[in-house]
């Protein structure tokens, strides 16, 4: 069977009172239109169709890894008219699902199971039972023939009985591109919102004898469709939740789980403790036994085993080697690589930084453009001085430094291995290693001074 997907994207979203188009806007940090492409392409279909409003074609820069072919809504006259524009690139005898971009939750085990659904049928739809149907197409029933959908009814266009059902339209169709192209040419717009409604379809298949045959799923939580910003933070809840109860089935250990969020794809290892108010964001990976303490924020980084990162942390972009110690009050900022049991400590902000391992810079310090060796110890309120106020500079330190609390490191300048830097200097030149430095003036003593 060669499957062809279409996903509708270029609805307004005026609902949601934006300026961002409403698939673009996230769920769990991934656009809704990403989430429905990652379950599309799941199924392997040979073409993944996108319908776009030209006004927001700078978005699809931002799925540059998908291989997509793009269709141009130029006006938004309906979801059977989206669909029809697409419909000639497409074989007669081939198969079409069609999704909508704002029904991020969707599940391509459930889509699976959809497809591959086998009643005798002209055209399926999955449908579910929604305790809140409000704003969804609802499904009418053939009343001799209960397995056969006679007709969809919108919300604007339903009397209050059809408001009464239940059943609801999860706007999945599947059927193959010549009984769509027969059907959604006999689609008009004579309704409350001018538009072409993909879901006379049905009504109109049954007029020419043709089955409609719902596939009603339990699987409420997964085919809410987003149209507003209510909608938006219902479906992100699902989201964090569902992705709550995945780790800790797999054995987190989480603290207060509905502070937890995860906006990325995050994995866990074993024994992974993690405290409240916790953010990760994006691509991040925590080995085991790591400790992720109370307001921190994980963005794209490595946490490999044993580390522990305490309260009020912030990592982005970095790698974090094993059994280090981070924070509290800790920044690493992006391209940082901090080795096996490093410690930074509270106040300390790291800046595209290597440092290797045992090195500590535990109190009030900036490390910026650095490359730091084994077994330093930063003392407190040291500083890489690294931009000069037009470029930036580099700081080399070697392995068993030790530099003094209060020492500026004016950058560019290499620190030979075992330095030891008087506190209170400020170190301009490079020296040999092994030596001591000391620039800092001396101190005045005027004895039986008056003020
Ligand atoms: C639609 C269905 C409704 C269903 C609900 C499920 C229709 C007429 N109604 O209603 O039966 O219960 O979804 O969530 O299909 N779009 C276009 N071009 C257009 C109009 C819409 O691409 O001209 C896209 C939108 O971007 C969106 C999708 O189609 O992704 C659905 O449109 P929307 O306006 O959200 O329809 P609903 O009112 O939610
Ligand atoms: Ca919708």
């Amino acid at each position: 069977m060669s499957l062809n997907i279409i996903i509708l994207a270029a609805g307004k979203g005026k609902r949601m009172h934006s300026s961002l188009p409403k698939v673009m806007h996230k769920v769990g940090g991934k656009s809704m239109l990403e989430h429905v492409l990652i379950s599309a392409k799941k199924l392997n279909p040979s073409s993944i169709n996108v319908v776009l409003s030209p006004k927001i074609e700078s978005i699809k820069k931002s799925f540059g890894g998908y291989d997509i072919a793009w269709h141009s809504q130029s006006e938004q006259k309906g979801t059977a008219d989206a669909v029809k524009i697409v419909l000639p690139s497409l074989k007669e005898d081939e198969k079409v699902l069609i999704l909508y971009a704002d029904t991020p939750l969707i599940d391509s085990d459930l889509l699976d199971k959809f497809i591959n659904y086998m009643p005798k049928s002209d055209v399926k739809v999955l449908t579910v039972n929604l305790q809140k149907p409000f704003g969804y197409g609802r499904i009418i029933r053939e009343q001799a023939e209960v397995e056969i959908i006679s007709k969809i009814i919108e919300e604007t266009e339903a009397d209050d009985l059809q408001k009464n059902i239940k059943e609801c339209n999860t706007g999945i169709i599947f059927s193959d591109v010549s009984t769509l192209n027969s059907l959604i040419s006999e689609v008009k717009n004579d309704n409350s919102k001018k538009e072409f409604y993909l879901t006379d379809i049905v009504s109109i298949a049954n007029l020419k004898n043709m089955m409609v045959v719902p596939l009603l799923s339990k699987e409420t939580n997964s085919l809410l469709g987003v149209n507003d910003k209510l909608q938006l933070e219902e479906t992100e809840q699902i989201y964090q939740s569902n992705n709550r109860k995945k780790f800790l089935r797999q054995g987190v250990t989480m603290l207060d789980s509905k502070s937890v969020f995860f906006k990325g794809d995050v994995e866990i290892g074993e024994d992974v403790e993690i405290e409240a108010n916790v953010i990760f964001e994006g691509n991040v990976k925590l080995g085991d036994k790591v400790q992720i303490k109370s307001n921190t924020i994980i963005k794209n980084s490595v946490i490999s085993s044993g580390t522990e990162v305490k309260p009020y942390t912030i990592i982005e972009d970095s790698l974090v080697g094993k059994n280090c110690n981070i924070g509290p009050f800790a920044r690493i900022r992006p391209n940082c690589t901090l080795e096996e049991s490093v410690g930074i400590g509270n106040f300390v902000e790291v800046k595209a930084s290597n440092i290797k391992k045992n090195t500590k810079a535990n109190h009030l310090t900036y490390l910026g453009d650095s490359d730091i060796g084994e077994n330093v110890n930063v003392g407190a309120g040291v500083i890489t001085c690294n931009y000069d106020g037009v470029n930036k500079h580099k700081t080399v330190i070697k392995d068993n430094v030790f530099i003094g609390s209060d020492s500026q490191l004016i950058a560019p300048i290499i620190v030979e291995e075992g330095v030891t830097i008087a506190a209170g200097s400020t170190i301009t030149d490079n020296s040999e290693k092994d030596s001591l430095l000391i620039a800092r003036s001396r101190q005045q003593e005027k004895k039986n001074w008056k003020r």
